[in-house]
Order: C-alpha cells, then structure tokens, then sequence
C-alpha cells in the first residue's frame, strides 16, 4: 500500500482529480489517499491556503498528487505551488509533450521533454516595490551552481534511463551572463560527463522558433524556471494543448504530480475540463512508486479512448458532447 497526499485544488481540479482517483483505483495500483487542502478551497475552508496539516501529510507520505490550484491575492502567499516546489525542494519539474494518435495537430513526431528547475530562478520569489507609490518594482532572479547542477544531471540521467538522445539546454546567457551564463556554464560541464548523450545549446527566443517551426530536433530539454514555465505551454499546443500534457515535481526525498494547466476558471463547473493531463500524471506517480503494471494499464487505456475519439472532451473533438466524468468512465472501461 502506498499512502499519497490527495489535494484536488480548485476551479476545475476536483472534476478532473475524481476522475484520476477513480482510474488509478480500478487500475489495481494499491494507493491509500490521503485528503488534504491547498490554495483557494484550503483558504475558504480554514483561512489559510496552506494549512500545516497538508505539510503534515506530504511530510509522513513525500508523495502528492495534485489538482490546480487558484492563487489566492493578497494572502501573503505568493503561489502555493511554488512554495511547496521550494518547500519540498522538488528541482526538477519533467513535462513530456508527445503527439497521441487520434488528435490532430501540425506534426505527428513530436516527442519532447522539458526538464524545468522548479525552485529558483526569476520565481525565487524576491520581489518588491522600490518606491512607496509603487511605481518602481523589481524581482530578483537567484541562480546558484549548486541549484543548477542538480535539475542539470538530472535532465541528463533522466536522457540516459530513458533511452533519449540528446539534451538542449535553454538559455539567455548572452544578456544575463551571470545568472544565465552559471546555468549554461553547469550544462557544458555536465555534457561532459555524459559523451553518450549529445548535447545542444539554444538561446530561448530562438528555441521558441525552431520548435514551432522543427520540435523533431528536440528531445529533453532543460532550462530555468521561467523559460520552462512558458516552453512548456509551448510544447503543450504542439500536441493537442493543456488538457493532454501531465508534470512531475521531483526532489531527492518528495515528489509532487500535476497536469501542467490551472484552474481554468473560464470552464469549471461546465463538465468539460479534459481530464487526461491530470490522469497522465498519475501515471508517472504510478511509475514513479513502482506499480508500472497498473501505470501501462492506464495509459494503454488512456491512449484508446484517445484514438477512438468518441469519449474525448471538446478540446479534443469540437463535436464532441462527451464531458470529463464520462471520460473518466470511458477510461475505466477501456481498461477492462
Ligand atoms: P489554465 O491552464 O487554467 O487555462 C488556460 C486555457 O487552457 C484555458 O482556456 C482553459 O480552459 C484551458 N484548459 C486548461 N486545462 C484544461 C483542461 N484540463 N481541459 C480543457 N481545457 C483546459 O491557465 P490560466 O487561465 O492562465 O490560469 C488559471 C488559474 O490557474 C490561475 O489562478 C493560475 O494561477 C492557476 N494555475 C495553477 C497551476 C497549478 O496549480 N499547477 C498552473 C497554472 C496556472
Ligand atoms: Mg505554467
């Protein structure tokens, strides 16, 4: 039995977490969930969008799994999600984005992993008014070698263990050459360590280009937390967009699993959030605690609803009546 901290967020998250705790549970994986609250449904539960008993919780199972969260203004919390990235020291942050078989898009090959440094970077969160009218602000972007080097060679083992190629680290060095150039100067030294894998360097603004125009020269891709925020969502719309593409937050001694999209508030409530980011996420949880039958059952089921086409969410198909519950419905069945 794994124990794992369930928090099903807000907006569109307690939908779409039904849905991924039905299928995991009929999946056989032995999962023992854990209920517990963060950002804005924690906030209008108990005044606070982190509550301790929800640390208290990650702190006994180190494994979450997690629905978007809404973050709540003027709290004093900047973004939940970052300060349980920072908390838990989860540094790496993999979004794969992949093409799947029944969903249209510009190109059929793309296969892409973004490896994000997920705790420092331009989201240390320093940041401040400079001037009492606050028309002056600043925030400080904080890279250390030591930051740097542990999201780097995990990017690069994660190339090795997964049978990837190549590594593309994503810069700005060339402007911001103390804070960048540490980053891409760590990349270099590493690359060395691993002549197996090949390794590339791209300034961001060109990778933004050359992976909308050829995403096949890319494989895994690591950068710093902001660049990997926005190539991301990049990534996302290459496959078929933010309902399709799952995260993992991964430190040495916690992990954290989540779609990479929000709340959506433009369409919570409707019964039409895609529920499959957030099910893939479970997936790489399954993976990540060892039950790999019950994970290659859900994708394969996943993966069929997908092709088939008549149980998606609009997203997916504009003509499609199909809602997230029914989704997740097809999904258990499909599993048979
Ligand atoms: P968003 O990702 O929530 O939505 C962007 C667009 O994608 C919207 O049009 C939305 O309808 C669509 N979309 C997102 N997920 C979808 C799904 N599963 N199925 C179908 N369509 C989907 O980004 P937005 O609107 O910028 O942010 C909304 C809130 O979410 C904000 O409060 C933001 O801070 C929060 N957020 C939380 C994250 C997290 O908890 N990890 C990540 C990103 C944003
Ligand atoms: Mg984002």
């Amino acid at each position: 039995m794994h124990a794992v901290t369930l928090i099903k967020g807000d907006g569109i998250g307690p939908s779409i977490m039904d849905e991924a705790v039905k299928v995991i549970n009929a999946s056989g994986a032995k999962i023992q969930w854990e209920d517990a609250y963060a950002g804005l449904s924690a906030f209008e539960k108990f005044g606070n969008p982190l509550p301790d008993a929800t640390m208290e919780s990650i702190d006994k199972t180190r494994v979450a799994f997690k629905g978007p969260l809404t973050t709540v203004v003027g709290t004093g919390f900047r973004s939940i999600n970052v300060a349980l990235r920072q908390k838990y020291e989860l540094y790496a942050n993999v979004r794969p984005a992949t093409n799947w078989e029944g969903v249209k898009t510009r190109y059929d090959d793309v296969d892409i992993v973004i490896v994000r440094e997920n705790t420092e970077g331009l989201y240390s969160g320093l940041e401040h008014y400079l001037t009492s009218k606050k028309d002056i602000a600043e925030s400080l972007a904080v890279v250390t070698r030591s930051g740097s080097q542990r999201v780097i060679e995990y990017a690069f083992k994660y190339a090795r263990d997964n049978n990837r190629k190549k590594v593309t680290v994503c810069h700005k060095a060339n402007i911001l050459k103390y804070t960048q150039g540490i980053f891409l100067d760590v990349a270099r030294e590493t690359a060395a360590r691993y002549p197996d894998i090949q390794f590339d360097e791209k300034i961001v603004d060109a990778a933004c280009m050359h992976m909308v125009m050829n995403p096949q020269q890319f494989d895994v891709v690591v950068t710093t937390n902001m660049f990997g925020d926005i190539l991301s969502d990049l990534t996302a719309g290459l496959v078929g967009g933010l309902g399709l593409i799952p995260g993992a937050n991964i430190g040495d001694d916690a992990a954290l699993f989540e779609a990479v999209h929000g709340s959506a508030p433009d369409i919570a409530g409707k019964n039409l959030a895609n529920p499959a980011a957030v099910i893939m996420a479970g997936v790489m949880m399954l993976n990540h605690l060892g039950e790999f039958e019950a994970a290659k059952r859900i994708k394969l089921a996943i993966e069929k609803v997908v092709r088939e086409g008549k149980y998606v969410t609009p997203d997916l198909n504009l003509q499609s009546t199909c809602g997230t519950k029914e989704m997740g419905d097809a999904i258990v069945a499909a599993m048979g």
